[in-house]
């Protein structure tokens, strides 16, 4: 089946932030290498049948959150219950593929429950998830507390890049 978005990124911030310029630097590696996508920001209010035809015309998800009480926001936890609808209409996010990116304001802020918590919601949709190449963690994961201060975040930027290129590998197909 031909889809019209190869990778689909979810920014899930209330605001426009580090989590979106992260997902975006995803997207500009997947896009550099040849594969269209397209950005979601939750920051800006888009219909929520737009958005679940967007999840189900993409063939990769990426899904990058800020930690709030080290989980996923309201908002991001408000799409994602609404996603339910696709599951039981015939699982129709069965195996796209899926990455997260998480950012926090403290280093041990809870990231990885925020991916933890993105990975669980993948794996109940029979979703494949991936994690960072190389780097070979669980996505990208981000120290940020002001606007912009991803980009003086090495690791932050490292995981995220990694896992831009683990997709893109994927997606053009692996040698196994
Ligand atoms: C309501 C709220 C709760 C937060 N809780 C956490 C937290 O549990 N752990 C953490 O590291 N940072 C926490 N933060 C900080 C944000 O995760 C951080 O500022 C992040 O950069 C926000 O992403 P954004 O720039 O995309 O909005 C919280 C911020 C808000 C507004």
């Amino acid at each position: 089946m031909e889809t019209k978005i190869d990778v689909l990124g979810i920014s899930g911030s209330p605001r426009k932030g580090n989590t979106e310029i992260l997902v975006k630097k995803a997207l500009d590696i997947c896009e550099a290498d040849g594969l269209k996508t397209k950005i979601i920001s939750l920051s800006d209010d888009i219909p929520m049948d737009e958005i679940l035809d967007d999840m189900c015309d993409a063939r990769a998800i990426i899904i990058g959150s800020p930690a709030y009480f080290a989980n996923v926001p309201a908002k991001l936890k408000n799409l994602m219950d609404k996603t339910n609808i696709l599951r039981q209409q015939g699982r129709k996010l069965k195996n796209k593929f899926g990455g997260a990116i998480a950012v926090g304001g403290h280093r041990n802020g809870g990231q990885e429950y925020v991916i933890l918590a993105i990975h669980n919601f993948m794996l109940i949709h029979e979703m494949l998830v991936i994690g960072d190449k190389d780097t070979a963690h669980f996505g990208g994961i981000a120290v940020a507390k002001n606007l912009g201060d991803v980009l003086n975040d090495k690791d932050g930027l490292e995981t995220t890049e990694n896992l831009a290129k683990r997709i893109v590998e994927i997606l053009k197909g692996v040698e196994i």
